[in-house]
């Protein structure tokens, strides 16, 4: 994302100011004593200002928005001037405490709402997480770099790409939730609703970090960025998540396998159909387990290709799933992964937490952290 830089609001504010005070020293019109006033004032105006921005430069944060440069945006009123760069504040950053409210109402929203698909609307949440990650490209360098940052999930533009079929579910299922935060940007509401669904679906404390800013329309990413499950190369699948998202093999092996333990695939949404594993509302190691020990075969139906379980003929992979099983690297970590669900878990913590900050440069005051469970809050 772009960062929006101080320097030149800076610089003209120093010369206005000089400016200023020039004339008031010349102003014939104005008393001697208030001459001395205005150019006492302005003086301390510019050595706070430059204390601030010498602060600033001193401090080492990528997004160049901290607490000195916000002070000054804040006093000049620049914050007003540039409603992009207003946002991009360390003033947005908000207690712990606002976060975790926020998870619970999520939270006993997926606890109340126990009728949709397998009982949670949590999976197609992490889904909703994921493909607002998921669109960034760390080669491109403009603001149409993707990612969660800019919260562009929230443009029509965005929705009707077509891997992005059905989420509107997810999006009006955290739509009063917004209404209730309206200070919680699109960003930092769609990554917290995936970390909610997670936790709440008995998977790992996933470490999360607010501070995404809503960009502009002209920040939404190209098409085609999210992986296309039709395809059945191990190539296709390093491009997607190795050379556009910067995910070893075994990381990549991890997100699809742990994001796929849960949810199933729509006929209406994606065109394919059915569930990944047996408790598609628990986050396991499952997925690896039964794509490497059920024979699988394709299914005969109307529908893209797929592949079905001989036994029970009751759940499903994609083309790209199948990858997994069949590519030898992918292959090694699928068995270790089958065989140690712990390290599966706590992977899936580091990948997916890295996931949903791909592209995202945060203030300096946000500090990530874990939010409870309701379990843990005996709520
Ligand atoms: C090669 C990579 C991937 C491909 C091709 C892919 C493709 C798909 C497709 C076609 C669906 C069905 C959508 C529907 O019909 O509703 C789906 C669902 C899902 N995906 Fe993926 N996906 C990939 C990676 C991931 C990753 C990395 C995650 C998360 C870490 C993830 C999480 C999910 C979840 C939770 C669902 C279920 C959503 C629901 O139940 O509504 N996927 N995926």
């Amino acid at each position: 994302m772009p960062s929006f830089s101080f320097v030149p609001q800076f610089k003209a504010a120093s010369k206005s100011m000089l400016n200023a005070v020039k004339a008031n020293a010349h102003s014939s019109s104005k008393s001697d004593s208030f001459k001395r006033y205005t150019v006492f004032g302005t003086s301390i105006v510019l050595a706070s200002a430059a204390t601030a921005y010498y602060f600033k430069d001193n401090n080492n944060n990528k997004n160049g928005s901290n607490l000195s440069s916000n002070w000054l945006k804040g006093f000049f009123g620049f914050g007003a001037a540039n409603s992009v760069a207003s946002r991009d504040t360390d003033t947005n950053i908000k207690p712990k405490s606002f976060y975790q409210q926020v998870y619970n109402d999520i939270a006993l929203k997926l606890r109340d709402e126990d009728e949709f698909d397998d009982g949670s609307y949590g999976p197609i949440l992490v889904r909703l997480a994921w493909h607002s990650s998921g669109s960034h490209d760390r080669r491109d360098k403009t603001e149409k770099q993707g990612g969660s940052y800019a919260g562009t999930m929230r443009f029509k533009k965005e929705q009707k790409d077509p891997e992005n079929a059905g989420l509107g579910i997810a999006r009006n299922f955290l739509k009063p939730i917004k209404e209730k935060y309206p200070e919680l940007s699109y960003g930092d509401l769609y990554t917290l609703g995936g970390v909610t669904a997670i936790q709440e679906l008995s998977g790992p404390k996933i470490q999360w970090r607010p501070g995404r800013v809503d960009q502009p329309k002209s920040a939404i990413p190209p098409y085609h960025r999210l992986p296309d499950a039709h395809m059945t190369t191990g190539e296709y699948v390093r491009s997607v998540f190795g050379t556009r998202l910067g995910f070893n093999d075994k990381e990549m092996v991890n997100l699809i396998g742990v994001g796929h333990a849960i949810g199933r695939c729509h006929p209406n949404a994606s065109g394919f159909d059915g569930p990944w594993t047996f408790s598609p509302t628990m986050v396991t190691n499952d997925f690896f387990n039964l794509l490497l020990n059920e024979e699988w075969e394709l299914r005969k139906w109307d529908g893209p290709k797929q592949y079905t379980d001989v036994k029970t003929k009751s759940l499903m992979m994609l083309p790209t799933d199948m990858v997994l099983r069949t590519d030898p690297v992918f292959r090694r970590y699928c068995e270790e992964y089958a065989k140690d669900s712990d390290k599966c878990m706590s992977d899936f913590a580091v990948v997916f937490s890295r996931l949903l900050e791909l592209g995202s440069h945060f203030p300096s005051s946000s500090e990530k952290f874990t939010l409870d469970t309701l379990d843990d809050q005996d709520i």
